[in-house]
């Protein structure tokens, strides 16, 4: 089976972080987001991949390539302009001919493996199976309403949800999907819905089956979430023995289990606290790192305290007067504080960024 995973949204609700980097390069312990989603589809079985993107010169095509070094093969299909999840799937038809596929939401992260849901599809009866998760406020998504063990409506962000199962983000289809795109018009917020696709087919009689998602499942769109997707992540870490490299951990250090440490870091009189992971050439000096905090290659981290935090690469953090908490700064942000008079905030902001003193 082939799988598609869309990932040609613009971001804007983590802006400003995906001003230059799109949300499915979002680091989350130190991994691409998307590449969550290939793992999971390899580790199922399915390694042809198509990811929808909005242009060729997109990071994702540079920075994932043809997949060879995760295992996979991927093709690239352009959505030049974002019209709605259904009209990305149906750019994918060629890709797919007329066999059952995988569609996964290239911002959406899980616990469950899925993989008897990805392998069993292809022999089952249905014509759609859609993995839901249980979320305490639906209206965010879209909803499912059951009844003896089959969809039998699906609405797309409702006011008044029929049940607390929402899409989340992973739909396996058979090529009468196609027909039902055909079928739909745009929605209230002007897009091709998948989720009224899917209710075309419930209302044609097609057996269309919910998969209910074992564990957790996030949609990283939000800065909050991609927070504590990072946080579920890296809870999953097994347990390791605290690092002790010389050549990496000088003077005097207290470092725990559940430690990573990249290549070439060097921590100098400091106190890590796993579960933490630490990129390549990272130097860490007179800080404390906090649980939960993944921080990029090339940072600097020095007189500061960093709790819960994603730092991505080449940031520079030093002398920062209490704890940095719950915080996400985007590749080359610089933290510092002033060194001479007058001694005062001083900021250089992106449209939307948010500072919190
Ligand atoms: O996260 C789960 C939810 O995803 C589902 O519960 C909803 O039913 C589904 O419609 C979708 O809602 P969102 O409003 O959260 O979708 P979003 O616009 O964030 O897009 C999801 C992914 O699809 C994202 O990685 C960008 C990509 N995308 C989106 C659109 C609109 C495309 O590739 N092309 C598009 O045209």
């Amino acid at each position: 089976m082939r799988a598609v995973i869309l990932a040609a949204g613009q971001g804007t609700r983590l802006r400003p972080v995906t001003l230059t980097m799109p949300k499915p390069l979002v680091p989350v312990a130190n991994k691409p987001l998307i590449v969550f989603a290939l793992d999971v589809l390899r580790n199922a079985g399915l390694t042809e991949i198509a990811i929808v993107v909005n242009d060729m010169s997109s990071p994702i095509v540079s920075q994932l390539g043809n997949g060879s070094s995760l295992g996979v093969r991927l093709d690239y299909i352009v959505q030049r302009e974002q019209l709605g999840l259904a009209h990305a799937i149906n750019l994918c038809q060629p890709f797919v001919g007329d066999k059952p596929f995988c569609v996964f939401l290239g911002d959406n992260i899980f616990q469950d493996n899925m993989e008897s849901l990805l392998r069993d599809f292809p022999e089952s009866d249905a014509d759609a199976t859609i993995a839901l998760g249980e979320v305490p406020d639906p209206t965010r998504f879209g909803v499912a309403e059951i009844k003896e063990g089959k969809i039998v409506r699906l609405v797309e962000k409702p006011k008044d949800p029929p049940s607390n199962y929402g899409v989340a983000g992973v739909y396996l289809f058979r090529s009468s999907i196609f027909e039902a795109i055909a079928n739909i018009r745009p929605s209230w917020r002007n897009e091709l819905e998948i989720t009224d696709a899917i209710q075309y087919l419930v209302t044609n009689g097609k057996n269309v089956n919910p998969y209910v998602l074992s564990g957790w499942w996030i949609d990283a769109g939000k800065p909050d979430s991609i927070i504590q997707a990072n946080q579920l992540v890296m809870g999953e870490m097994p347990y390791t023995p605290p690092p002790d490299d010389k050549a990496m951990i000088q003077g005097k250090c207290d470092i725990s289990h559940r430690v990573q440490l990249g290549e070439g870091c060097q921590i100098i009189d400091s106190v890590v606290r796993g579960p933490v992971i630490i990129g390549a050439n990272v130097t860490i000096r007179n800080s404390f790192i906090g649980p939960y905090t993944a921080i990029g290659d090339n940072a600097i981290i020095e007189s500061s305290e960093i709790d819960a935090s994603i730092v991505m690469k080449n940031c520079t953090v030093r002398n920062i007067a209490g704890r940095i908490d719950s915080s996400l700064l985007a590749d080359n942000s610089q933290l510092t504080s002033a060194t001479h008079v007058p001694v005062s905030h001083r900021f250089i902001l992106a449209e939307n960024s948010f500072v919190q003193l």
